[in-house]
């Protein structure tokens, strides 16, 4: 293998960046070149297509974003698109992939391996969590402290104003940000979509808040929840519990954002360089983790939605806690 790609696709997330730069340093240390692919499958079909070297990705392991854009194609979804993008592969050489993203990211690169044989390694790069082969992806850690320190300002105006927020996080499918977020600030309760809702059970909950006296409480929303979003929530929690005053926040895409933690530089520059090593060793069709501290190589097949898990032991310990 003489030069690979490497893209990121889907939602950004904090430590992209960590992560392609890791991959051309490890690249050019084996003595294989780097294509940088912007937007991702569009850029494939595109032909957005640019060399990098080790300075082109010098400052970059601090900024949250992704040098190489993102994108969810469309095209690529097509027969069209997929041999297009082969072909523009086959003439700049590219031998291999390394694709940075999630499931719909290594849904797609399955689909193009299968099709035309092009190699490709997967790093996880989503703030959702939701990815089966590692306890981690890259920009999770960063988006739980996003939501623990705006949860906390909050927090402030709940306790003063004696009111009650529901605050609405990111997870379409996945309840990993609310659960572990909701812990670590202290939320009276939790909603994620792994679990029914049930707002008799939340009022019920909040009921014995008040009477314990408590002041204000705080919510955690998954938006994907099975009852609804935030103000859904809110709606249905209001019209028969009126107690506080309610309010509704809607975090969005401040979650996405920002510097990446040091646990994410971290986990991306081990991964970076553990794709390369996967790839140019001749595996393929596999994403790498980090389970237990150590690496792991996954198939995508295994490794996209629906093989992930909440932890029981962080839902009972949050039901613990939060009364
Ligand atoms: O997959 C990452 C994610 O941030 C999800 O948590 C969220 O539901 C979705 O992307 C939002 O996507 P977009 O930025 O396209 O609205």
């Amino acid at each position: 293998m003489k030069k690979i790609g490497v893209f990121t696709s889907g939602g950004d997330s904090p430590g992209m960046n960590a992560a392609i730069r890791a991959v051309v340093r490890s690249a050019i240390y084996h003595n294989v070149e780097v294509v940088g692919i912007r937007r991702a499958y569009d850029g494939m079909i595109s032909c957005d297509f640019v060399k990098l070297t080790s300075q082109d990705v010098s400052g970059i392991i601090q900024r949250g974003g992704t040098i190489l854009k993102s994108a969810r194609s469309v095209a690529f979804r097509t027969p069209e698109g997929r041999k297009k993008a082969f072909e523009n592969l086959v003439n700049h050489r590219i031998d291999g992939l390394i694709a940075i993203g999630g499931d719909g990211t290594f849904t797609g690169a399955k689909v193009f391996e299968a099709e035309y044989g092009i190699p490709s390694i997967g790093i996880p790069g989503t703030i959702d969590n939701d990815l089966y082969g590692t306890d981690n992806t890259i920009g999770y850690d960063t988006a739980i402290n996003t939501v623990v320190e705006a949860v906390d300002k909050i927090r402030d105006t709940a306790s003063s104003h004696d009111r009650l927020f529901f605050v609405e996080v990111m997870g379409r499918d996945a309840g990993f940000i609310a659960l572990r977020s909701g812990i670590g600030l202290g939320a009276e309760a939790i909603l994620v979509p792994e679990t029914p809702t049930y707002i008799d059970a939340l009022i019920a909950k909040l009921e014995k808040g008040r009477d314990q006296l408590k002041s204000s409480a705080i919510i955690i929303v998954a938006e994907g929840d099975d009852a609804g979003n935030a103000s859904e929530v809110a709606k249905k929690v209001k019209e028969r519990f009126d107690y506080y005053d309610t309010k509704v926040t809607v975090l969005g895409h401040i979650q996405r954002g920002g510097s990446p933690t040091a646990a994410d530089r971290v986990l991306a520059s081990r991964l970076g360089l553990a794709a390369v090593e996967a790839l140019i060793g001749g595996k393929t069709n596999q994403m790498v983790g980090v389970v237990n501290n150590q690496i792991e190589h996954t198939d995508y097949s295994k490794a996209i939605k629906h093989h992930s898990t909440l932890n029981e032991n962080l839902l009972r310990l949050a039901e613990i806690l939060s009364i």
